[in-house]
């Protein structure tokens, strides 16, 4: 409590520890990153997003037959259930992919047959089942938005593949694969963000996995979050040509509180670690599919951004969108790719979070007035 008796208010919960975790640290300070103790350099290198679940879900990482295992589970957890099917293909197409999805998580949990199974094996269960069932959600959406139907997973294919299998209907090649999969690795957590942070705290209710990652999923949706990777393409197309960046951020940042998408970090002051890995995959992908335009682009913008008076450093968002644009993606579904990716992460912070439970609930520093006298409304 300060002198004049106002609390220390930590706004936006800046700074503010709340709980112990063992599922991620962010060295904020070095630009560091770890899944439960492993590198995030050495994860996006050399694991596939299954290895990634698997780490997340049980804490260590899988021997080749555990891996074995949890394929087979994901696997039988896929087939999207008509109900959900019905309200996707039902949702109005002005409402956008991220509404469709945070609708249809919450109708997954209408055909589970005990959603509010709160045991340690009912969470693992609707784990994976949310896990499996998102690629398909985000794939029956964008086919529907076409006048096409959904199709059926390909059982053969791995997480990423299949994904990319389910959207457009065709096998992709090993280097899409690869790039979806390595995106999926990198996206998976990141600690006490914000829409982990609204797993935990509907998870601390005590209420149930599809809640809490019906929530997470909407925080995901804003601007601020998720939501930037959309934004961030759209900066790149509507800046054009490197000749215009200068230009472009000059006129932009006169703008009274004007953000630019895909930069910034609340936790980062340095570059952020999953930024720097998809600037190569981006350069890579560009030359795969015949032009770097884009990623020359984003590269320059970075470049102009650490060269301004206050520089700030692209984050996790920035090089994505020029991956998923250089791949054919459209930018309506580079925010529910992220929230293909981070429900893993949700899922195993709902599983901590309600393993040592404590119910979240800040105080409020009240500035109104107290004591109104009371008048009844035909005296208002
Ligand atoms: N564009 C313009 N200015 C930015 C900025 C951005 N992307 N990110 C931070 N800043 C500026 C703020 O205006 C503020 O300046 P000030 O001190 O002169 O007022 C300062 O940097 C600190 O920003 P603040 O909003 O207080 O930090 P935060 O921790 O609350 O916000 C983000 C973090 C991520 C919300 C913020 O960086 C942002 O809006 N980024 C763009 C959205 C984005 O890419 N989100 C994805 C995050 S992974």
């Amino acid at each position: 409590m300060a002198e004049d008796g106002k609390p220390q208010i930590a706004y936006g919960l800046q700074g503010v520890v709340i709980d112990d975790t063992h599922i991620c640290k962010i060295d904020g300070e070095v630009g560091k990153l770890y899944y439960y103790g492993y590198g995030i350099e050495d994860l996006a290198q050399h694991c596939s997003y299954e290895e990634v679940v698997y780490l997340l879900l049980k804490g260590e990482l899988p021997n080749a037959e555990q891996l074995g295992a949890l394929k087979k589970e994901l696997v039988a957890a896929r087939g999207l259930p008509y109900g959900v099917r019905d309200v996707i293909k039902s949702a109005p197409k002005t409402s956008g992919p991220m509404d469709v999805l945070r609708t249809a998580a919450s109708a997954l949990a209408l055909t589970d047959s005990a959603p509010n199974d709160n045991t340690e094996a009912g969470r693992y269960k609707k784990a994976i089942r949310l896990i499996a069932q998102f690629p398909e959600i985000v794939a029956a959406d964008y086919r529907f938005r076409r006048g096409e139907e959904p199709i059926a997973p390909d059982n053969n294919l791995g997480h990423a593949a299949n994904f990319l299998y389910l959207l457009h209907g065709e096998k992709p090649g090993d280097a899409a694969a690869r790039t979806m999969d390595v995106a999926l690795v990198l996206h998976a957590e990141h600690s006490f963000n914000a829409s982990t942070f609204t797993a935990r705290v509907i998870a601390a209710t005590l209420s149930d996995m599809y809640s809490a990652i019906t929530g997470a999923v909407g925080a995901l949706k804003g601007p601020l979050h998720g939501g930037a990777n959309e934004g961030v393409i759209k900066t790149l197309l509507d800046i054009g040509e490197p000749a215009k960046i200068d230009g472009w951020l000059d006129e932009k940042f006169a703008e009274k509180g004007f953000r630019l998408m895909g930069f910034g970090h609340r936790v980062y002051k340095v570059l952020d670690p999953r930024a720097a890995i998809l600037k190569a995959w981006s350069k890579k992908t560009g030359e795969e599919y015949g032009t770097t335009k884009w990623y020359e682009m984003s590269d320059a913008i970075e470049k102009a951004m650490l060269a301004r008076e206050k520089p700030l450093y692209p984050n996790v968002d920035f090089y994505s969108a020029s991956t998923y644009y250089m791949m054919g993606l459209p930018p309506e579904i580079f925010t529910p790719i992220f929230a293909v990716s981070r429900v893993s992460g949700w899922a195993a912070h709902v599983i901590e979070q309600q393993a040592n439970n404590k119910l979240i609930r800040p105080k409020a520093h009240y500035i109104g007035d107290v004591d109104k006298k009371f008048k009844p409304i035909g005296e208002r």
